[in-house]
């Protein structure tokens, strides 16, 4: 894998060192239960704890509000089952946007065949969600809103405390899924009126498989899996301890290094801007410049969307990584539509004809100018043979 290009940060992240080695203690040598009486349990208890405080911290929230889960798609399924059940006795209606991850999608369309109503939110050609447009959706019966920090193909970053506020003051809970803004970008519960957040390790360097939900006091949820009563009685399994541990070092290290590492990212993003502007022609760029994750690009090229698949596959013969869309959406076969690109404003066909490069902690800015040769070189000899 060594002298390869990584340009999938979006979809997941190389461990850090200093991530491996916090978690390495707790593989090995200690590997208590935390709810084991004795000293190897009660020290794993200690060290969780901290962790617990540490990714509170981060999130300006209190370690009692936060519960870790196996990942995202566990905290945002908890996040919506969990309110809907809990609070249906006050409505069956839930608002989201329509460019959610399907980790929340697909959770709506099972709510649906339970009898809830699901409103999706239009967006904007940048993928915002305006503020103001969502109070025509609500009814009496709505009882939660979700709407992702940040869009995991277009790194649109939305208003969500506007959205937080209005939900608020309408009596309504609100989720946000922050799995790509976390680490990127500052979040705090504690200024904005967040009820519940997703948030994942191994989109910060840290380990697969662990998540959290952070669950603001006095929200009304259901638990997620019922048992022995660990994380406050609310997630019943076995502490995953290497993960938490992994999760805190993993987002301590991202807040420390968030301000620079954001200009490094965004330089890099506006380097390849100007590049591909320059040098490819057709070339235009999906979601907005202004209002997205630093170092994530999303763009197409006018007549080649088709070839968007032909493209990263002989960008990976060439050694380097990126994707046509999201991660998650290529474990559908074929080369399906983007919803997101759709709700935007392409056409189907152009929403199957994007690269997505994501830059991370590790990509150099050498590693932009290669790819940028690499992609001009593929992209005039495919156009050679079809205006042969
Ligand atoms: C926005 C968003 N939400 C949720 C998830 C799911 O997270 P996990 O892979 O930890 O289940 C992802 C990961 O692809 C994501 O990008």
């Amino acid at each position: 894998m060594t002298n390869r290009i990584y340009l999938d940060h979006a979809a997941t992240t190389p461990m850090d060192q200093r991530v491996f080695d916090a978690m390495a203690p707790f593989t090995m040598g200690m590997y208590g239960n935390a709810s084991s009486m004795h000293t190897d349990g009660t020290r794993v208890h200690e060290a969780m704890d901290n962790a617990r405080d540490q990714l509170a911290g981060a999130l300006g929230a209190s370690a009692s509000e936060i519960c870790f889960t196996s990942g995202g798609t566990e905290a945002n399924n908890w996040a919506l089952k969990g309110i809907a059940f809990a609070n249906r006795h006050r409505g069956n209606h839930i608002i989201v946007s329509s460019i959610e991850h399907d980790s929340v999608l697909n959770v709506c369309q099972w709510l649906m065949k339970q009898g809830f109503r699901i409103t999706f939110l239009p967006v904007d050609g940048e993928g915002m969600v305006d503020p103001l447009s969502i109070e025509k959706w609500i009814s009496p019966e709505t009882i939660l809103i979700s709407v992702m920090h940040a869009n995991n193909e277009i790194g649109t970053i939305q208003p969500i405390g506007d959205i937080a506020r209005l939900a608020h003051e309408k009596g309504i809970y609100f989720h946000t899924d922050a799995c790509q803004s976390f680490g990127k970008v500052p979040i705090n519960v504690s200024k904005q009126p967040i009820d519940l957040l997703t948030v994942n390790a191994h989109k910060i360097y840290g380990p697969k498989g662990v998540g959290a939900l952070y669950i603001r006091k006095g929200v009304v949820i259901e638990p997620i899996l019922h048992g022995g009563g660990q994380e406050m009685g609310m997630r019943s399994t076995t502490e995953n301890i290497p993960g938490i541990i992994g999760f805190a070092k993993a987002a301590e290290l991202c807040l420390e290094e968030m301000e620079p590492e954001r200009a490094r990212l965004n330089d890099m993003r506006n380097r390849l801007v100007r590049l591909l502007e320059e040098g490819i022609e057709g070339v235009y760029f999906n979601g907005g410049q202004e209002h997205c994750l630093p170092g994530y690009l999303n763009f197409s090229i006018s007549g080649m969307e088709g070839e968007s698949i032909r493209l990263a596959l002989l960008l990976d013969e060439a050694g380097i990584s990126v994707s046509t869309g999201s991660a998650c959406s290529s474990n559908h076969n074929g080369n399906p539509s983007s919803h997101v690109l759709q709700a935007i404003g392409r056409n189907p066909f152009e929403a199957r004809g994007a690269i997505r490069v994501t830059m991370g902690r590790f990509t150099k800015t050498e590693e932009i100018g290669i790819f940028y040769e690499k992609i001009s070189e593929i992209n005039q000899s495919l156009t050679s043979i079809f205006h042969r």
